[in-house]
């Protein structure tokens, strides 16, 4: 079923409720690929209804990304939620989602030009901790997580499920979310799944379809520095800046790193001694697409 209202959500749920079934909740901005799948059948093994929303959401994009680009496809969505026994995708406007209560030119017709938000803005936002949204993605990304944050506790509202399901892809991203369902209590489960990639190693992701052929293969560069960091690691090296200058050997002028970094797998605090808790992350642009990846030290 296609829902764009949230109204016809809420009533679908509430009957599902009254049977006493379990439900759980895979958050997307759609164009789904083999690792939205991955989350969509952990939760349909894991939940009797599932719900995918297929929603771009205009607050968690700066003004110079790709919000107007971004990939949507809704039609090919629905077909493969309907081959996978997804019961609802909601697909609601940004109007639908936040009215006219963003006041910046953003959500009159789900375009966001502004953030960090302005200050006629009347919309209500989640601000995780500073610390966790400034670090990494957070540094190039002023306001992202509050926008994703605020997204992601809303469709927690709309679909009240039991269980939501994240991707280990956006690292920092279920840090946080987990974060703030800890700290706002709110009483759903986090199931987090792993990285889904290509034969090749390079990460699935929305954003690969902006690659070229040849930027694909340049693109494998990301998950080989990190393949080999845990391998060093594995090998007994454990001086963190060690450890990343060891990226360097792998990069050409066909890509403009941004961070390499070794943090704390649940607090991503910076590790100077890496440990079995560490993960390592990498976020770099190839052909100007930003493209990020991790791996787990153990
Ligand atoms: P989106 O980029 O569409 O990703 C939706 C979910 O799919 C996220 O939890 C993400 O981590 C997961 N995912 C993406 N690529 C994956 C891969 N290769 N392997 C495993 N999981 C993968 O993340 C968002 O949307 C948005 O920020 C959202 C949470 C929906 C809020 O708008």
């Amino acid at each position: 079923m296609l829902f764009h209202r949230i109204e016809e959500v809420r009533e679908e749920v509430k009957k599902w409720r009254k049977k006493g079934m379990t439900v759980g909740l895979v958050p997307t901005m759609g164009a789904l690929h083999n690792g939205h799948l991955s989350l969509i059948k952990k939760a349909k093994a894991t939940c009797d209804k599932v719900v995918v929303s297929d929603f771009v959401n205009p607050i968690q994009f700066g003004p110079s990304e790709d919000f107007d680009k971004y990939p949507r496809t809704l039609d090919a969505d629905m077909e493969l939620c309907n081959s996978e026994g997804v019961d609802i995708v909601f697909a609601p406007s940004a109007n639908e989602m936040y009215g006219g209560k963003c006041n910046s030119d953003n959500c009159k017709d789900n375009t966001l030009k502004e953030l960090p938000r302005l200050s006629n803005d009347t919309l209500t936002y989640v601000c995780p901790p500073f610390f966790y949204v400034n670090t990494l993605c957070g540094k190039s990304r002023t306001g992202h997580f509050d926008g994703v944050c605020t997204v992601v506790l809303k469709l927690f509202n709309i679909v009240q499920p039991d269980y939501a399901f994240f991707g280990q892809k956006d690292a920092q991203q279920v840090i946080i979310i987990k974060k703030m369902v800890k700290d706002l209590n709110v009483p759903i489960q986090i199931i987090q799944c792993p990285i889904v990639r290509e034969e090749s190693g390079l990460a699935l992701s929305s954003r690969n379809k902006y690659l070229t052929e040849q930027g694909k293969k340049d693109a494998l560069v990301l998950s080989k520095i990190l393949n080999n960091i845990k391998s060093c690691y594995e090998k007994g090296i454990t001086d963190a800046d060690a450890l990343k200058e060891t990226a360097y050997e792998f990069l050409t002028d066909k890509h403009d790193m941004e961070y390499i970094e070794i943090v704390d797998k649940d607090t991503l605090e910076n590790k100077t001694k890496a440990d079995d808790n560490s993960i390592a992350l990498i976020a770099c642009r190839v052909e100007k697409v930003r493209l990020i990846d991790n791996i787990y030290l153990k």
